[in-house]
């Protein structure tokens, strides 16, 4: 299964997100499944808009708690009460703006899955790391450590994004992604999850889309930018068919 993931942060499309679902259910089915990441209070209102049509909700983070006294927090049971299938753990804005730790991101891990929700578990190294050529260890923590706590979890997706292609337009190169992705995969069959399908994140559009999604191992996108447009999401969904 290969996934097309809009991450819609803080923000709503411009066109609406009415707009936005009709041009979606409108297209043609393809081989990659689009998922759209609202923030929470639009997630029942897109599933009701989606309905049966083929599209996936997803939600862009959940408490690592159960229930109990958490102001402001949201537990996986509400996210998946509320019509979501999947949700995002571990966003590199998560941990560096709120502090996630790869424990606490362990238990969101074990949050999800045990109410039944698909977590898109991210990944990704800060430019330092990668200059100083410690991505690989810092990889290694940050998959291991989640993954020991998280380690009865089913079915998981892995995105790799690289904290310096996030938001910047500076998309990381196929060899980049081919390399990181195989050194992933690796981490993943020690980590006790070996099938585990790891999709790029990072400055995807739908110019650089069908050359990255010619590489091994890459089963997706996580997108930002520009998954506000409802246009360009289904270019980049479409590059996946390749
Ligand atoms: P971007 O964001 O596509 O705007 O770089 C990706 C993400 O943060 O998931």
């Amino acid at each position: 299964m290969r996934y097309a993931i809009a991450n819609w942060k803080m923000n709503v499309p411009p066109e609406g997100i009415d707009k936005y679902v009709e041009a979606c259910a409108a297209a043609e089915p393809a081989a990659a499944e689009l998922i759209i990441a609202p923030p929470f209070p639009f997630i029942a209102e897109l599933r009701s808009f989606a309905g049966d049509r083929r599209i996936g909700v997803s939600a862009q983070n959940c408490s690592d708690q159960i229930s109990g006294a958490f102001t402001g927090e949201v537990a996986a049971a509400m996210i998946r009460r509320a019509g979501a299938e999947s949700v995002i753990i571990g966003h590199s804005e998560r941990r560096k703006i709120y502090g996630e730790s790869n424990k606490t991101i362990g238990a969101k891990l074990v949050r999800a899955t045990e109410v039944g929700l698909l977590p898109v578990f991210c990944i990704g190294e800060e430019l330092e790391i990668r200059e100083s050529g410690g991505t690989d260890q810092l990889l290694e923590r940050q998959i291991g450590e989640a993954l020991e706590i998280a380690s009865g979890a089913g079915e998981m997706v892995v995105a790799y994004e690289p904290v310096w292609a996030i938001g910047t337009g500076r998309v990381a190169s196929t060899e980049i992604v081919a390399e990181t992705h195989a050194r992933i995969r690796e981490i993943l069959r020690r980590s006790g999850q070996p099938e585990a399908p790891i999709v790029y994140g990072g400055s995807v559009t739908p110019e650089n889309a069908r050359e990255l999604a010619r590489q091994p191992e890459v089963a997706g996108f996580l997108v930002g930018g520009a998954s506000l447009s409802s246009a360009k999401m289904l270019q980049i969904r479409d590059a996946l068919a390749v």
